[in-house]
């Protein structure tokens, strides 16, 4: 085989890959949308979902240029992603830390699937295949952008209010799930200024 018939199939199993990975965010996004308190971050996540849904057609039409079946393989990645959210998002105890909790999983997410547009697009421009890097490289956009826009939502206030419902009220001892939480996202607004300052 050679390598360019190797880098050929890397694409095939990795959108495969993210072809699963949309379709367990189009059930993952509308259940979130329900339990955010935020109206700014429900939006978001609404709207995410629909472009979301863009994104599995999107992987259509390249699975029909190549030819090949619109066929995902299971993406343990995303699954345990959105497992591991949906588990923190259920020990968050408060409304603003529940928010707080959710973008931080949503964003972890949003970077699983930068990261393989970025590398899908990469691989379709090495392998002559321009049509598909730019529908990757659309989707790619979007994804960047969603992520940005959770940042600002973070920054905004959800972060100062998981902040605030953390002060007066002392960690009850075993509760160390909510406490983890509002850590994180204390964590995430330290982030957010430090980036900021750059
Ligand atoms: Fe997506
Ligand atoms: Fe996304």
């Amino acid at each position: 085989m050679s390598s360019m018939e190797s880098l050929g199939d890397l694409m095939q199993d990795e959108l495969k890959d993210i072809y699963d990975a949309e379709k367990q965010l189009t059930k993952a996004l509308p259940k979130l949308a329900k339990k955010a308190s935020n109206e700014d971050l429900r939006d978001a996540l609404e709207q995410h979902l629909q472009e979301t849904e863009g994104h599995v057609e999107r992987l259509e039409q390249v699975f029909d240029q190549l030819g090949m079946p619109a066929r995902g393989k299971r993406c343990e990645g995303m699954k345990h992603l959105i497992d591991e959210g949906n588990t923190m998002i259920s020990d968050a105890e408060e409304e603003g830390t529940r928010d707080a909790v959710m973008i931080a999983a949503v964003q972890k997410t949003e970077h699983y699937e930068i990261a393989s547009y970025g590398t899908l697009r990469t691989w379709a421009n090495v392998l002559g295949k321009t049509e598909i890097a730019a529908l990757l490289d659309e989707t790619l956009e979007e994804e960047k952008e969603a992520d940005r826009k959770l940042t600002a939502i973070a920054e905004s206030f959800v972060n100062q209010e998981a902040a605030d419902e953390g002060q007066g009220a002392a960690p009850t001892r075993g509760r160390r799930g909510t406490t983890g939480a509002r850590q994180a996202a204390a964590d995430r607004g330290r982030t957010g200024t430090r980036g900021r300052s750059r």
